[in-house]
């Protein structure tokens, strides 16, 4: 890593949050982040261990009682001071962003303001979290529902959006009166740091919001062994979330898993040819292509393949790939040099195997950038086609009619987005209905809103976030039977 320090970054916190205060890990060790583009040094946080995990899980379950009592419209008033923080400061938080992400800057805005997006929504939904009155089959009993929040929550956060996957499972827990520990992702904790300082300055009391930086295991590790953290909400790797639920059963923790994606986008042979394209561009690229509900698998009907595959190549070459930080860049670096490295693997593995490059070269392994890339003559077996890209590559096969997509669309283990075109409304509701995936999108790839449940099923997971759903991931349910006298 290049030593040499960026310029000052407002709002760029280097030590974690516990309780009140900002620590240091008590062994002195740091873990440092540097800027994806250019390898420089962003700035370092604490390497934290077990014995600083632990005292945040007592500082969460200490606040616990008092943030659970505390009126629902009061909580939600924190919830709108914390939102207009984010975009009060919107500007240094999408620069620190790229800085430590990379995503273009334009980007990075969109992503603070889907993060204040949640603060903005769950601050109203923690005043509906109502219950119910249930009819008794007796004439003297009364049955009564009522919610109560799930108790101290950890979130575990990936680095592809680290600003809003903290905020979206962080707003849902706070307003359900649960407090919250986050354990962000080592390559980009600044974001989440600074959303501790948001929680700061709102005035959430001592506890209630605590961020931990550290080497993911042992973190992870304390706070799946202890039975006071009573849920995880994981964002990432089928592999990792797999690994999280085994180590969660001991102490029966409650879980949302948020994992990988291998999202199906079909084109059928009467789609709006330049809908699609606009759609897939922004599927595809968003983050250059690190997203899981990112397009993996390009279906196009084999009419209208040649006219959608030059539409997309002619606009996939207009696009700016270089540092996020530059005003024009359309498609920053990957988050690592290892992540280049797997994609540039995939696709010359495909291209060994038979697929063509219609756009793109083979990508550079050593370097920060991945171009965008078209494949065609790709084939289902292919590594690119089972395993998430997580890269600005498109893989395209043709199909021949419906029945023989639907199949191809569904062969995957995962089933979190999918997306497809046609103008047919009968066959969009088929479609809808037989795709096997917690999201669809219909003629359309913009699916992320703070009012709509994000979440797979199948290797992508379970449970959602965001809309009214999220925040019962965050309440148990307990129902009283009075028995009264007439
Ligand atoms: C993801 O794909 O990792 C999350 C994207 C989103 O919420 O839009």
């Amino acid at each position: 890593m290049n030593n040499k320090p960026l310029q000052t970054i407002p709002l760029l916190k280097q030590l974690a949050f516990v309780g009140d205060n900002w620590i240091a890990a008590a062994s002195g060790a740091s873990l440092y982040v540097q800027n994806p583009a250019t390898a420089e040094l962003v700035g370092s946080v604490p390497n934290l261990c077990e014995k600083e995990t632990s005292l945040a899980i007592s500082a969460a379950s200490e606040a616990f009682e008092g943030w659970a009592k505390t009126p629902a419209a009061q909580r939600g008033r924190k919830l709108r001071s914390i939102r207009d923080f984010l975009l009060r400061n919107i500007s240094d938080l999408a620069k620190l962003l790229t800085c430590e992400q990379g995503k273009p800057l334009r980007e990075a805005e969109k992503e603070i303001e889907y993060s204040a997006s949640f603060f903005d929504w769950f601050s109203e939904e923690a005043r509906r979290t109502y219950g119910e009155v249930i009819p008794s089959p007796t004439k003297d009993h009364r049955i009564l529902v009522t919610k109560e929040p799930v108790g101290v929550c950890a979130a575990i956060t990936p680095w592809n959006f680290p600003s809003a996957m903290v905020a979206r499972k962080m707003a849902a827990a706070l307003a359900a009166g649960c407090t919250f520990i986050c354990k962000p992702a080592s390559e980009t904790p600044f974001s989440a740091l600074a959303i501790a300082l948001a929680a700061e300055h709102a005035g959430l009391p001592a506890g209630v919001v605590n961020i931990i930086t550290g080497d993911p295991e042992p973190i992870a590790h304390t706070l799946l062994a202890d039975s006071r953290v009573r849920k995880i909400s994981f964002t990432g790797s089928t592999e990792v979330g797999k690994l999280l639920m085994q180590q969660s059963a001991a102490t029966l923790k409650r879980l949302t898993l948020e994992l990988g994606g291998n999202a199906p986008f079909i084109v059928f042979e009467d789609a709006n040819i330049e809908q699609a394209v606009r759609g897939a561009m922004f599927a595809k690229y968003r983050n250059a292509g690190q997203t899981c509900i990112g397009i993996n698998r390009f279906f196009v009907h084999q009419d209208v393949l040649e006219p959608f595959t030059a539409a997309l190549a002619a606009a996939s070459r207009k696009l700016h790939v270089g540092n996020g930080l530059d005003h024009d860049t359309d498609i920053g670096p990957l988050i690592s040099r290892e992540a280049t490295k797997k994609v540039a693997e995939l696709v010359s593995e495909a291209v060994q195997q038979g697929a063509s490059l219609r756009l793109g070269g083979l990508p550079d392994p050593k370097g920060p950038y991945i171009y965008p890339t078209i494949l065609t003559h790709v084939r289902p077996e292919m590594r690119i086609c089972r395993e998430e890209i997580f890269g600005p590559v498109c893989t395209i096969q043709s199909f021949a009619d419906e029945s023989s997509v639907i199949g191809l669309a569904n062969n995957t283990e995962y089933g979190l987005a999918s997306y497809f075109y046609t103008k047919d409304l009968s066959r969009a509701v088929r479609l809808t209905e037989a795709l096997q995936y917690g999201m669809v999108g219909v003629n359309n790839t913009v699916i992320s809103f703070t009012e709509a449940p994000f979440g797979g099923i199948k290797s992508s997971g379970f449970g959602r976030e965001g809309s009214h759903f999220g925040i019962d991931e965050y309440l148990n349910l307990k129902y009283s039977a009075a028995q009264i006298e007439h």
